[in-house]
């Protein structure tokens, strides 16, 4: 394994302009960030306090969510749409501890995440990361080197952890979900979180904030929005609310926050919401 040698520039990075992945790579304590994602990550905790821990939760709970796809449901291949930078806990460390013979499918469209996820996987010859814009499934369900890897006559786990919000109404989010629910059969589990609130305001600041760092960002939805999400699947116990509360008692390793955060004496009212379901 090694890093990728490629400075941003070189990789099509406009370095004027924050990314979801590195911001998020920031809030986890990680090292792939530019001064640009900082200031926004400062600017994104006026509007959310607690975002870091928020965060943390979602890349705790993906940990989750694939072990309980791995060791509960038995399912041997993943899709990981919006992947982020892989540099802690991936989807194929977590699942790969289970069975070896997993194979997964990573899809981004952050050059830096893509450039970082090429270098980490370039051992694994069970994983592959795919340029994709997950607003247009069909460029993963239908890349040749996908259907080379996954067999979609057997379960597949789609994950969609903290990545829907990031697609506009106009991206039509759950012709997309759909769509991917489509292609795999019945059995397939979807993994799911959501950046929820049911205060308005709330949302409405987080969402701001994202759209002014970021040059295209989705929004902030509300419960009843994303268990839309979930048609068509038989969500499992303890069913959908606060990803953080969700199947405890499942390992996960602990992750690091930035070091510069201080948790608030109260907690915003924006969390992850999602859960797991499984395809009728
Ligand atoms: C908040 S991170 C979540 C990372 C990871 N899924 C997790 O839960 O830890 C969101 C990721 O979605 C990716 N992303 C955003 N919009 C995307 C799109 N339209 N297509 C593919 N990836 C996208 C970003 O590049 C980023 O890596």
């Amino acid at each position: 394994m090694s890093a990728p040698q490629d400075g941003p520039e070189s990789l099509g990075v406009d370095l004027s302009i924050a990314s979801v992945a590195r911001m998020y790579d920031y809030l986890l304590g990680g090292k792939d960030n530019y001064a640009v994602d900082r200031e926004a990550v400062v600017k994104l905790r006026l509007a959310t306090p607690d975002i870091d821990d928020v965060a943390r939760r979602n890349r705790m709970w993906l940990q989750r969510v694939v072990y309980f796809a791995a060791a509960e449901l038995g399912i041997r291949q993943f899709l990981d749409f919006g992947t982020g930078l892989p540099t802690q806990r991936t989807v194929h460390e977590v699942a790969q501890e289970i069975h070896p013979d997993v194979r997964v499918v990573y899809a981004d469209n952050d050059p830096i995440v893509l450039a970082h996820g090429r270098a980490l996987l370039e051992d694994n010859d069970r994983t592959i990361m795919l340029d994709a814009d997950m607003a247009q499934p069909d460029t993963v369900l239908r890349a040749p080197e996908v259907l080379d890897l996954i067999d979609f006559g057997e379960p597949v786990a789609a994950i969609y952890a903290s990545v829907l919000h990031c697609l506009p109404d106009e991206a039509h989010p759950y012709e997309v979900v759909k769509r991917v629910r489509d292609a795999l059969p019945s059995g397939s589990c979807l993994g799911l979180s959501h950046l929820e609130s049911e205060d308005q305001a709330a949302a409405e600041a987080l969402t701001e904030s994202m759209r002014k760092s970021t040059p295209y960002w989705g929004r902030v939805r509300d419960r009843s929005e994303i268990r839309r999400f979930f048609d068509g699947f038989d969500v499992v116990e303890p069913g959908l609310g606060d990803i953080a509360e969700w199947w405890l008692d499942i390992p996960a390793v602990e992750l690091p926050l930035a070091s510069d955060y201080v948790r608030p004496s109260t907690a915003s009212p924006v969390i992850e919401f999602g859960g797991a379901g499984i395809k009728r």
